[in-house]
Order: structure tokens, then sequence, then C-alpha cells
């Protein structure tokens, strides 16, 4: 580890510019306070603006009780610069698990100390400069005249320096479960009302320019930004609200988009910026403001990705730099999971969570679950559970996820109930202990489920009992949920005291030695670094959604620029059977071929991965599922061969600890063509090589399920030539010789 203080200039008070280049120079941060005392920054790359002058800064609410110990002069004028100091830091640090044995560290940093003389207060600006992109954050130390204090929006802006192609979700206080739009800046607002997924079972919008992080722009002259944020921690999820030409102030009253439990945010006392500027909105807390801070802390980091190669968006790792290192000494708990499950059946309507249909409502201590008529269609019973064990252990696959194991399904989800689950009891047909042994004696694990249905006081109140009963059967992973409205009413999935409710759940997991992989949960922010127990989420629509209407067939050519830079997204991918149902016996099919759901397993990067499909679906497909049998899920070296988003993804990974390599290849509807050169392969070794590849007339929509498997040997000098088709894509196994 290298870390060094390359030098420390104290600079005397006043408005000077700090300037602070990358370790390559490619990147130049300028900072400067306006002449109102606001603070500034802009940013370049190889001398191309990326942000223009934008000003940086936070407005603070004023506390009902007393402004005694909350001091709510805002934090966005009048400042002067005090210190500024610059630094390098240069570590290789080895993640517990990830897409890279090794990951760089190497930044330039600008800490510039700003004091507010009016308010006799400090705050200091903490820019680091890596060679593809830039984070920053607000620190507030602990001072006489700030030690409590509301955050009624943070201002911090981000002004583009052209009309953008952007692929963007609304924003929205709930749910990221949307269909990813394709627009310039200038079409966002246009766009939006189609764009809002009113479907979902929790949504708030708040601005007809509102759009989600991380969000993924191009330029016309071709430079990828992406502007995201790291460590969201103890703070509110960050959105982006688009000045354009039509907004007169920011967030402004959306017309038919009325959320019933959204107090209207309070409107800028600040001038406008200039259109194709976003500036951020925090997401709200029950009574609308933003955020209850206490000195010393700070903010997460706002980082701003560019380059002009778009696979640089895919091997960047600022956002997991940017977190602190991992806080868990005996990480020998932790690993990477292939998993099958009692689930993709309740999704498609074949059998239900819930064990009987005879209650208009239960109450968990009124009910005698040996004497209800069970409705002969609960999935969570012991002789499935058994099948797909018996299915895991002859797959090589590690675990069984069980969904409505527990009672408590039959009214289950958006009914304000409080007291949904207890995590504990199981339904009579679910031999907890019997079917623990039984997957043991197979070397299998069952995957603990707890839906939570966002009632988290519940939750929080069950959760010691609910890992103690997790630890004594073996259980070592959790999928968690946060479906509906968030429980008590009128607080938001992503709001600072839901993303503490998260990662209190993260951390008590921990000390259980429990893996957690959770649903409707906030969009990460890299914290998997420091917590690595958090080995998936989903916070985007996932596959479930090919029962429910489908998503496009770029959808996860986009999703790897977007939702999985904060971290790995539990796709559960693997759907052959496209044809589908879902439980209201509505039909649907998923927008992929065979060979592209297999190419998912090396393009959406998880150390968690699902074969989701049914286990008659594979026995249909075999020599296809042996990709599935075969592929890691844990990596010494990631090479990201071709990318562009929305378009394709083809990524090479080296298997942990193994000579044997993977690739996958995925597009979007127009089909690709991938000119492969194995240079990356040790000189001199030969590798059986197996191609699985859509065949000739495969195509998304008319014929899913034409594959071809080609097998060959191969070495460091063969180029592989691979057709994809539209909506499809290909995978290859390298197993050393
Ligand atoms: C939504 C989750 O995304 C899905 O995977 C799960 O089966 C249901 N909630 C029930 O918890
Ligand atoms: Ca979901």
């Amino acid at each position: 580890m290298k870390k060094f203080l390359l030098s420390l200039a104290l600079l005397p008070l006043m408005a000077i510019a700090g300037n602070v280049k990358s370790p390559n120079g490619n990147i130049e941060l300028k900072f400067t306070v306006d002449n109102t005392g606001r603070p500034v920054y802009e940013m370049t790359y190889k001398g191309r603006d990326v942000i223009k002058p934008s000003h940086l800064g936070l407005e603070l609410a004023k506390d009902r009780h007393s402004s005694k110990w909350t001091n709510e002069t805002d934090l966005m004028d009048g400042f002067t610069i005090g210190k500024e100091e610059i630094s390098t830091f240069d570590e290789t640090w080895q993640p517990v698990w990830g897409e890279t044995k090794n990951i760089r560290n190497h930044y330039n940093e600008l800490a510039v100390t700003l004091n507010q003389p009016s308010a006799k207060r400090q705050m200091i600006i903490r820019f680091r400069v890596y060679d593809d992109g830039i984070g920053f954050r607000y620190e507030f130390p602990q001072q006489k005249e700030l030690n409590y204090f509301l955050i009624e929006e943070e201002r911090t802006e981000f002004a583009m320096a052209g009309d953008h192609t952007a692929w963007w979700l609304p924003g929205d206080y709930d749910t990221q479960e949307q269909v990813t739009q394709e627009t310039k800046l200038s079409g966002i607002r246009a766009r939006f009302n189609e764009a809002v997924n009113w479907y979902n079972s929790s949504v708030a919008v708040f601005s007809e320019t509102g759009v989600q992080t991380s969000l993924q722009m191009k330029s016309d002259d071709g430079l990828y930004i992406n502007i995201h944020e790291a460590a969201c921690l103890d703070y509110a999820t960050m959105h982006l609200e688009l000045v354009d030409a039509q907004t007169k102030h920011l967030t402004q009253e959306l017309k038919g988009f009325t959320n019933a439990y959204t107090p209207n945010p309070a409107p800028s006392r600040f001038p406008l910026p200039k259109p194709f500027t976003f500036v951020s909105h925090l997401t709200p807390d029950a009574t609308g403001l933003k955020g209850a801070m206490q000195t010393p802390c700070e903010t997460p980091w706002r980082t701003v990705m560019v380059s002009d190669d778009a696979r640089d968006m895919l091997s960047n790792n600022l956002i997991l730099n940017l977190n602190e290192p991992c806080k868990i000494e005996d990480t020998s708990w932790i690993h990477p999971t292939k998993y099958c499950g009692v689930w993709w059946e309740m999704i498609v309507g074949k059998s239900s969570w819930n064990y009987t249909d005879d209650y208009p409502s239960i109450k968990l201590d009124q009910i005698d679950w040996n004497s209800v008529k069970p409705n002969g269609r609960h999935g969570a019973n012991n002789e499935k559970v058994k099948r797909y064990i018996d299915f895991a252990a002859k797959n090589g696959l590690d675990e069984v996820l069980v969904e409505g194991w527990n009672v408590g399904w039959e009214d289950w989800a958006n009914l304000w109930k409080r007291d949904v689950f207890d995590f504990v009891t199981p339904y009579p047909d679910f031999d907890i202990k019997m079917l623990n042994d039984y997957a043991r004696s197979k070397g299998v694990k069952i995957l603990m489920h707890h839906e939570t249905s966002s009632s988290t006081q519940n939750y929080e109140r069950h959760i010691k009992e609910a890992y103690e009963l997790m630890n004594k059967y073996g259980y070592d992973a959790v999928k968690t949920g946060y479906v509906g409205d968030i429980i008590p009413r009128g607080d938001h999935h992503y709001s600072q005291s839901m993303n503490n409710h998260y990662l209190y759940v993260i951390k008590e997991a921990a000390k259980h030695h429990i893996m957690v992989n959770s649903h409707e949960a906030t969009r990460p922010t890299g914290i998997c670094r420091t917590w690595p127990n958090l080995v998936g989420g989903e916070s985007a629509r996932g596959t479930e959604y090919e029962a429910f209407g489908g998503s496009n067939p770029d959808h996860t050519c986009i999703l790897p620029f977007t939702r999985l830079q904060g971290g790995p997204m539990d796709y559960t991918p693997g759907i052959f059977e496209t044809q589908l149902k879902n439980w209201s016996d509505n039909t649907s099919w998923a927008r992929i071929t065979i060979a592209g759901s297999l190419a998912l397993y090396l393009t959406m990067y998880s150390p968690l991965q699902m074969a989701a499909d049914l286990p008659e679906n594979y026995e249909k497909y075999d020599d296809a599922f042996q990709f599935i049998r075969d592929v890691a899920c844990d990596w010494d070296e990631s090479i990201y061969l071709e990318a562009e988003p929305a378009d394709y993804i083809t990524v090479a990974r080296k298997a942990k600890g193994t000579n044997n390599w993977f690739i996958g290849g995925k597009c979007d509807e127009n089909g690709h063509k991938s000119t492969i050169k194995l240079d990356f392969l040790d000189k001199g070794r030969k590798y059986d090589c197996t191609i699985y590849a859509d065949a000739k007339n495969a195509h998304y929509e008319h014929n899913p399920k034409a594959y071809v498997i080609t097998k060959k040997v191969v070495t460091a000098k063969d180029v592989l030539k691979l057709t994809e088709a539209p909506g499809g894509g290909f995978a290859v196994s390298l197993i050393a010789k």
C-alpha cells in the first residue's frame, strides 16, 4: 500500500481558485467562490467541458421548535476560502468478491475549507480527481455554531455542456422499476408522463424534469458522462432535477402527478441556474424535509465519471473507491452464490405464496394455522422444496430461495398493515428443520426470504429473533423485500431514515454472518465495499417484469451503465421459456433469446446469480443449461471488449483462482456482430472452448429458443467471430487444458 501526501498548501483568506488535475492529467477540476461567496466548480476532460461552472451549497430549514440548537442560515453563500490542501493517494486493495482481484484507488485530492464569517461557520468541500472521473462531498466539522441542522434541500449543480443524449428513469422517491428512456436532455419533460411506472406498488414522482441517478449520458462529440453518488450513509438518496427552457423555478407543482403523501417541496431562495443544469433533489422524509444532521458529518460523494470510451464506464471503480474499506473483520463466511428458487413459479402464477384463500384478512396472533383450509397451490411445501433442493444438488447450485414459507402472505401488500409477518413462523406444510437437514445432507443451503411489505418497524422489532432462527437452521443469506409504500406512512423508500434502516439490516446481518440481497431498497452507492455481506439487490426493473408485460431488449445493455454502477443487481436471469403468464393470468413474454439469457451471467456482474427458470424448463434445454452449471460468479480479471449504452456489451472474465475464462455478449433489438481476439488467454496454453450462440434465424420475438452449441480447442492466437440475433447474445466458456 502506497499512501503519501504530495504537498500541503495553506493559502491566505481570499477567494482564489483551486485547481487540481487527475494523475494522468486528463481531468482537470477548478474551484473558486464567486462574488457573492457561492462555491463554484468546473470540470474538463482532455480539455473539453464536462461540467461548466456550477454552484455548490445547501439550503437549511427552520426548525419549528427553536433555533437555539439548530443553525438555519443557509450553507449557500457568503463564503471565503480559508485553506486549500492538495494531496495524492495511491493504493491497491482486494475486494472480498468482485470483477477483478485487485482494485487501484489512485487520485489527487483538493480539500477546501470555506469560512462563512457572518454565521461563524466552516464547511469543507473535498474533491477527489481520478483519471476517469471525480467525486466530491461536503463535510461539516463539529463547531460551536453548527451542531444540529435540518436540510431543506441540497443545491449541488451539474451544468452540462450541451444537449446530451441521456438514458434516464423518472425521478421517484420510491421506485426505479421503470423502463429506461433515451432522449436528449431537452426531451425529458415531453417524455416524462409516459415514463412513469404507475403500476408499481409505490410511486412518488416530484418534477417533470426529475431523473434518477446513476444517470448515463453521451455528448454529441462522443463523451460518456455519468452522474451518481457514492457512500450514501445516514443521508437521503439524491435525484437530479434538470433546468430546461421551460423551468420557472425548481420543483414546480406537478399537474396530475400529485403524491398524496408528499408535501410540496420548498422553492429555492436562490437564482435559477441556466438550462441544461441538473440540480440535486434529495428524497424527503414524512415532513417534507431532506435530512437531519449532527456534526461532525458529511454528505455522500457526488460522482461524475467521464471518458471518450464507453468501456471505461463499465470498468470504472470510482464508486467503490470512494467508499470506506471493509468493516467486517472475518469475511470467510461471505461467498459468491449461484441459486435457484421456489419463486418463478409464483411469478408466473403456477403456485401461490399464501397457504389459504379462505380468509379476507389475517391477524397473526388470532389464527390456528393447523386448522385453516389449504388452497392446494402453496409453493413452499415440503415436497416441492425437496425437489428444488435435489435440482440444486444435481446441478451444482449452492442455494435454494424459498418464498412464501412463513405465515402472513394472505394479505401482505399495500394494506397499511403493520404486523404483517413475524419472520419466524412457517406454514404447516413447510418443515423448517427437516428441509434444512435435507438440504445440508445434499450440500445445499436454503436461502431465506423476508418480505417486509415496507413495514419497517415491524421488521426491526423481529430482526434479532429472525436472524437467530436463520443461524439455528444454517441459513447464511436473506433476500429482503420492500413492496408497497413505507409504513409508518409518509416516509419514502429512499429517505434518510430508510437508508438508515437498510444499513441497520446489513449490520445486524453481518453480526449473524448473514449475506443480504435487498429488493425494492434504495439504489446502491458502493457500500458493498464496506459491507461485503451486501451481495446483491434489486432497485431496478428485474426479470420479474418479463412476466408483467416485458422489458425492452436493450434493458440489460443499459443497466450496467446505470443501476450496476453502485453495486451488483439480483437481476434473476436465465429465463429459457419465454412465453409467460403472470399470477393475474395475463400473458407476457420475455424479450430475449436463450443465448442472450446465458450472456447475462457475464454482462450483468453479480456475486449472486440466480438460475431463475423452472427446473422443468432447464431440463428441456439441458445442453444450454450446461453453461449456467459451468459459469463462475467471482473473478480475478474482467476485460470489457466492446460497449455502447443501450446497444451492446461484450466482456471476458477470468474465474477466480483458475485459468478459465468466460465471455458474454448481449445486444439490443438490432443484433450485433462481434470479433473477439483471444489474445488475453495465456500464451501457449490450450483451452476447451464451448460457444453458445444464437442460431442464424434466431430472434427474440419469433424464434428465441434457436441456439447452436459449438465446441473446439483454441489458443491465444485465435479469433472468434460471433453473430448476436436481435435481442440475443452469446456465451463462451474457455476451460484451460
Ligand atoms: C418483489 C420482489 O422483487 C420479488 O422478487 C418477490 O418475489 C416479491 N416482491 C415478493 O416478496
Ligand atoms: Ca421488485
